[in-house]
Order: C-alpha cells, then structure tokens, then sequence
C-alpha cells in the first residue's frame, strides 16, 4: 500500500471513530448509552448518517421499520448489487462500536469510492438496520428480518416495559406496520453481504490479529418465563409455608448454570430477572426472567431448551409456584458463504496479514441476510474482547487494516465476476 493510501486510509479510519462517538451521543440515558428501537435517539442517528451517506453520493431511504437503505449505483446499470451494513440500536450500558462500526466503516469504503469518483462494476447497498440488539421487544434481528422478508407479524402486539405495542412504535416513528412485508429485498440482482463488526471475544487479541474471517454465526434462542407463588408478610408467613417465587427462579438461574457447565460448548444466560411486588418485607409473588441459550449445533441447543423447561416445571411442581414459559424467537446456526469467505481471507492475505477464520458467539444481522444471499462477515479486534460494556474499545489502526481489507474484498469480488474493479 502505497504513503498516500495508508494516509488516506488512516484519515478514513480516523474520521470512523470520530463519528462513533458523535452517535455514541445520541443516547435514552444522560449517563451511559442506550439506543432502543424505535426511540428519538434513533432517529436521531439515523438522520446523521443519512447525511453522511447522501454526502457520499448515495440514494437514501427508510423503510416501514425504521432501517436505512443507501445505495451507491454501479459503473453500468444493469449490474448486481452488493450488500454492506450492520446497525445502528445498541444494548442498554453499550459500548459504541458494536453496529455502528460495520456501518460506518462500510460508508468509508463508499465515500473514497465517491472522492476518486469511482464506481464498481455492481451497486453497493449500504444498510443501517433499526433493531439488531432486541432490547426494547426481545425481537432478534428487527430490522433485518423485514429487509429480509422474514419478519413475524404475530410479533406486532408484543408489548414493550411500558405496555407500547410493537405496531404502535413502528407508528410512531413514521412507518406503517401493515405495510412490512412491502419492505422485503427481491434477492434477484444480490451478489452477497458483508458485514464488519467488532469480535466481542478474545481471540483476536490473544492472537496478536486485526481482523478475522468469521467462519459461522451460532444459533439462538431468547426465552421469557416467570414463576407465580403467593405474595405475603415477611415477618408472620413461616418458610415452611411459603411459595416464594424468587426462591423458585433462583434455583433456576443456578439449574441454567450447570446445564451451561455441563453440555460443551453451550452458552446460557438469565440477563433480566424481575420480582413483584418488589417490596424487602414482602415475599416475592411472581418472578419473572430472561434466558438466551446458544449453541453451534442446533440440536443440542433445542435439546438443552428443553431440559432446561423440564427443570423449570419440576422446581414450579416443587415449590408450588406456576411456570409460564415463552419462546419468544429463534434463530438457527448459519455458515457463512465459502467462495465469499475464501475471497474475504484472500483480502485479508493480501493486505499483509495472517488470516484467522473462527466462528461467532454473538448474533449478527448476517443470520437474516443469509436468507437473502450469501454472506460474509470481518471481525475487528476489540481490547480485552470487551462488548456489550461501555469499555468496548477499538484502535485506528485496526480499523484502518478492516477498510483497507473491506475495500480489497470489494475489488476481490468484481475480479472473482470478471469485471474489471
Ligand atoms: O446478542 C447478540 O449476540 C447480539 O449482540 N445481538
Ligand atoms: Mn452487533
Ligand atoms: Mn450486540
């Protein structure tokens, strides 16, 4: 690479990071970020990078559910076209590089094609989905399923904390819920998608590596169940005749714990758990609880879903509580495309560095993608393979290394069509 390219690259990647953290701005809380679907903070970045996409010569629009679609046209109409994207909503306490890195180092590779006035031989579709995370309706991959044709409108009436329905918030921020299965991608003229998107894992970094090519994107499912007893006096109703709810789920989170311990390779995780009537001289009613469950295999996934509801109706039988128990989604383990992935690592061989190809634990957009069209997906080195944290943390120079390999992809995969980058 030449002073100038690693320059400019460099320059590019700076400026990444410096829009980062102008969306990391852009928060529900005054004091750590949380950027839920479908709230003003939202709307807020997605205005900003809607400027920033339309300054980088492209067409943009929004969809029903509230997801940025940019497309830069290609050379010669006619052409296929190639995905980009990640997205922009973020857990509650995040960090401010899982999404929005993928989209803004994607934008980065557009807007050097736009300033040498250049143009690949397929369009590119830059995609900045609404609603990655779930966090507000434990909705995996919103965004992307609507894009993707895969949305359930069962799930419309789903209520948020504050009993806002799903078909409501879409309406509120301008879109028409009835109007959703419009929004699907015809896959016809779609040559695949890349995603880049920090690891949220450790390896890279025990490696010694700036990037990885992401072999497969592990299955999961996202559970809600509550275990119903009997409120009551702390101080008159002897143990011996209570029926504690959160004595009840306690037991399960630790049962969801051993299961995790002993099945290989299985990810288990109860990350909200509420209590009512929440009062310290009151006996717990009710208890209600999250359970995201993850593994390669899809089989053993379900099968330890299931042992795990076993568990949960033998503690509910033992302690006379009544479970209720929700599956609120799915989604199967997928592969990444091989000719993309081999053309993505070629990329990264030919940028300088070693390639490491290893699977993700983290869900992605690419899951939904991948009923569309073949994906592929660039991991960035992040410290301490710190996510879902506020010390997510990337370097310039890792980003520098993913554009400069983003943009090698690119002209890879033009070549691999033979066209001419
Ligand atoms: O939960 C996940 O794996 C992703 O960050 N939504
Ligand atoms: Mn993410
Ligand atoms: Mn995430």
């Amino acid at each position: 690479m030449s002073a100038n390219s690693i320059e400019s690259i460099e320059a590019s990647a700076r400026a990444v990071l410096e829009r980062c953290d102008i969306l990391a701005g852009h928060s529900e809380e005054p004091d750590r970020l949380t950027r839920r679907y479908g709230t003003p903070p939202m709307a807020q970045v997605n205005d900003a990078v809607a400027g920033w996409m339309r300054a980088a010569g492209m067409a943009v629009r929004r969809d029903n559910i509230g997801n940025l679609i940019s497309r830069y046209e290609a050379s010669e109409p006619g052409a296929g076209t190639f995905l980009l994207g990640s997205h922009l909503d973020t857990v509650r306490d995040a960090g401010r590089y899982d999404g929005p890195l993928g989209v803004l180092v994607a934008l980065a590779a557009v807007e050097r094609l736009h300033a040498r006035g250049q143009r690949l031989p397929f369009a590119l579709e830059l995609l900045a989905f609404a609603d990655e995370e779930g966090v507000r309706y434990h909705s995996g991959y919103l965004g992307s399923s609507v894009y993707a044709g895969r949305f359930r409108s069962d799930t419309l009436g789903t209520m948020d904390d504050d009993g806002i329905p799903l078909a409501a918030a879409i309406r509120a921020c301008g879109g028409d819920p009835d109007a959703l299965a419009g929004d699907a991608r015809s896959p016809g003229d779609l040559l695949g998608y890349c995603e880049v998107h920090i690891e949220q894992g450790p390896v890279l970094e025990a490696r010694d590596l700036p990037v990885g090519v992401v072999s497969s994107i592990q299955g999961q499912s996202r559970m809600t169940l509550s275990f119903t007893g009997a409120a009551g006096h702390a101080g008159t109703v002897p143990v011996s005749m209570r029926r504690d709810a959160l004595s009840a789920a306690s037991e399960f989170v630790l049962a969801v714990e051993a299961e995790a311990r002993g099945t290989d390779g299985l990810v288990a995780t109860v990350g909200q758990l509420a209590v009512e009537p929440g009062a310290s001289n009151v006996i717990p009613g009710r208890a209600i609880l999250s359970l995201d469950m993850r593994h390669p295999d899809d089989a053993i996934r379900q099968a330890a879903c299931a042992q795990l509801r076993a568990r949960a109706e033998e503690i509910g039988r033992a302690r006379r509580v009544t479970l209720e128990w929700q599956t609120l989604g799915q989604s199967r383990s997928v592969s990444c495309d091989a000719r993309l992935s081999a053309l993505l690592a070629r990329a990264v061989a030919e940028s300088g560095y070693p390639i490491l190809t290893l699977p993700s634990g983290a869900g992605h957009d690419g899951v939904m993608l991948s009923r569309l069209t073949g994906i592929a997906m660039l991991f960035v080195r992040c410290k301490g393979g710190v996510s879902h944290n506020p010390a997510e943390s990337v370097t310039q120079e890792d980003v520098a290394v993913a554009l400069a390999v983003l943009e090698r992809f690119l002209s890879l995969v033009a070549a691999d069509r033979g066209e001419k980058p």
